[in-house]
Parts: structure tokens; sequence; C-alpha cells
């Protein structure tokens, strides 16, 4: 794991974000093939890639940890509904503080420290100069409810999703940095209506393979899927909410900041059953580069290229890239000699 030790970088405002080679070298780049179609794309979350890689732990923290927590911290501040939890979702908030805070005292020991003594817990988190005391499963005993104090110490978006009539509902989550997508909106509905948006998938019946799948995970088998779309800036926070910050910004982008303003954002998805409640815990940790820094990897450079001209219009619609989509294309052009 490499932290940053460097300055607090930011998503908004002046956008000091960067990747350094080794993140670069990390990405976890979505394009198995030269075209990309949606598809049930789940595997076993298994290490894969490994020291360094983005999928050697459970939980994936990474050089901008510091910064992420500081952005979520500011949206937070300004909008508190950006973090809910239904009521009923209460033993799932802290099925979520077991696993996160077990896996990161294991995965990464010289930053976070657990120790349990029955229901009593201690936990440390050095990063953040964190030291905890609390009674496992009495709300009263921290300082703020369990998911916004687990969410609040872990890079990435996370829901909560109760199962029942085999089915999955969004009744609990902390998203800061969505993809256009507002919790607010969709809590409590059900997996094909939270989806209801997305064009092609439906018709294909992958959401409904994809939910099969979802409902008979077992606990201790977490799964992995990348998901992906595109950013003008390195900004965390596209959620609705907060559309006429970065809604206008596509009109920014021309043939010669192509590069510099674009970004590939990619979601790296992990779905997780958890023991005590049976809910689901989905996280959503989203990695932010550059075209200019894709394009340092000559590979990625030349699919990229043949993903993007090939995307199927109801895809540039829906993932928003409509007005840039055309200089994408001509600028990674350059980079793959066969076109
Ligand atoms: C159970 C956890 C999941 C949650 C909470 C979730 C949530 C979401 C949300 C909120 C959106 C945005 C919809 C909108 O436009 O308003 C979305 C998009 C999407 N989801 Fe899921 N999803 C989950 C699992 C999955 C799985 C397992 C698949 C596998 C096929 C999947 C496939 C997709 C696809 C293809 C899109 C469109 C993304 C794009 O083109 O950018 N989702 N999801």
């Amino acid at each position: 794991m490499r932290v940053a030790p460097k300055e607090i970088q930011t998503f908004r405002d002046d956008f000091t974000y960067t990747n350094s080679p080794e993140a670069i070298q990390r990405f976890p780049f979505p394009f198995p093939e030269d075209d990309y179609r949606y598809s049930v794309n789940m595997e076993p979350h298994t290490p894969k890639g490994g020291e360094g890689s983005a999928y050697e732990k459970f939980l994936d923290i990474d050089e901008h940890y510091l910064s992420e927590m500081k952005e979520r911290s500011l949206v937070l501040k300004d909008m508190p509904h950006r973090c809910l939890a239904m009521e009923h979702m209460d033993l799932a908030c802290w099925d979520m503080i077991e696993r996160c805070m077990v896996s990161l005292a294991e995965d990464y020991p010289e930053h976070f420290v657990l120790e349990c003594d029955g229901d009593n817990w201690t936990w440390e988190n050095k990063l953040l100069d964190i030291k905890d005391t609390f009674v496992f499963g009495d709300s009263s005993t921290l300082p703020m409810p369990p998911m916004e104090y687990m969410g609040r110490q872990l890079q990435g978006d996370f829901a909560l999703l109760d199962q029942r009539e085999g089915d999955l509902f969004l009744d609990a989550g902390i998203i800061t940095c969505p993809a256009d997508w507002s919790l607010a909106f969709d809590a409590g509905m059900s997996f094909s209506e939270w989806h209801g948006p997305v064009p092609m998938a439906h018709s294909e019946g992958i959401f409904e393979r994809a939910l099969k799948y979802l409902t008979a995970i077992q606990v201790g088998k977490p799964v992995r899927r990348l998901n992906w779309t595109m950013t003008i800036n390195a900004r965390m926070d596209t959620s609705p909410e907060t559309y006429h910050e970065w809604g206008h910004e596509r009109t920014s982008v021309t043939p010669e900041n192509v590069g510099e303003k674009v970004y590939l954002r990619v979601e790296l998805q992990v779905l997780d059953r958890m023991p005590r409640s049976n809910a689901m815990m989905f996280s959503i940790r989203t990695y932010l580069m550059s075209l200019e820094d894709i394009v340092s990897n000559p590979e990625w450079a030349k699919r990229m290229h043949r993903v993007m001209k090939t995307l199927p219009a109801p895809l540039i619609d829906y993932k928003g890239l409509t007005r840039y989509h055309g200089m994408v294309v001509d600028y990674l052009s350059q980079f793959d000699k066969a076109n």
C-alpha cells in the first residue's frame, strides 16, 4: 500500500488531484476487449495481480486516502442526507463495522489496529489520528452512527442492501462520490427499480441474471465487477444534487485540453454477504485517471480508442459523453496506428 505522505489534494475548485506513476500502473483498466457491451461481468473477489494491485486486498487503500476522506467530509458537511440508514438496517451497519475493521486491521496493520475484548472494541486509525473504544452493537458508544463512522474512514461509497422476497433493496448507504445517481432518490428501491434508467441491459436480461447471482452469494465469498464512465476534471462528487456545479463542465472540453480535462472513471464494485443481517454490502471504489495518464500505457491507449469508437449510441448518451465523445475518439486515434 502506498498512502500519500504528501499534502491533501482536491477534487473540486482548483483540482490538485494527480496520480503518481505507481498509481497509474495499478489503475484497474476496465476494458478486456476492443469493444464494450454491458454484461454480467462478475468474478470472485480474490487477490489478483500481485503485490500492490488494486485487487490485492478486500478493501483497497491507496495514495489518495487522505484526500478522499477530506472530500467526503466536505460533502457530508453540506449535505448530511448523503448518508442514510433505515432503522431496520441497524444490524447490517454493525456487520459493516466488523467486516471493514477486521479486514483493514489484518491487511494494513501499520495503519489500522483493532482490539476486541468481548463486545468492548478499541479501534485505531493512525492515518486519521482516530482512537475510540466502544461497545459493539451499541451506537450510543460511538461518536456517530456506525455506518457513517466507518464510511468516513473508507475510500469509496458504500451501500447496504436488505435482501427479502428474492430481491435487494437500497435501504442504507453513504454515497458522496456517485457517478450521477442519488441515494435520496433511490433509497428503498429494488434492484430493477434503481437500475431503471440503464439502457439496453434490461431487455438483454442482464439485471435478471445478475440479481439471481447476487441473491445466492454466501458469507465469505465476495464478488467484484468493474463499471466505468467519464468525468470532466478530477471531480469525485458527480451527484445529481450538485449537477449545477459540474454539468456545464462538459462544454469546457476542447481538442486542445481533452487529454487533461477528461478522466476515465472506474468503479471497482465489491458485493459481500453480511453474516448477522444477511444484507449485502456493496462497495463502489472510484478511481480517476486523466486520458493523458491513460495513454502513457500504449496498450491502454489503443484499446480505449477501439472501445470508444465502437461504443453503442445509447451508452454514449446514458453515460453523458455526447458533447465530447468525438473529441475523445479523435484524441485517442493518434495512439492507434491501425486506425
Ligand atoms: C447490488 C448492488 C448494486 C447497486 C446498489 C447498484 C446501483 C446502481 C446505480 C445506482 C446505477 C445508476 C443508475 C442510474 O442511472 O440512476 C447503476 C448502474 C449500473 N449498474 Fe448497478 N448496482 C448494483 C449491482 C450491479 C450489478 C451486479 C450489475 C451487473 C450487471 C450492475 C450493472 C449496472 C450497469 C451496467 C449500470 C450502468 C452503468 C453505466 O453505464 O455507467 N449493477 N447501478
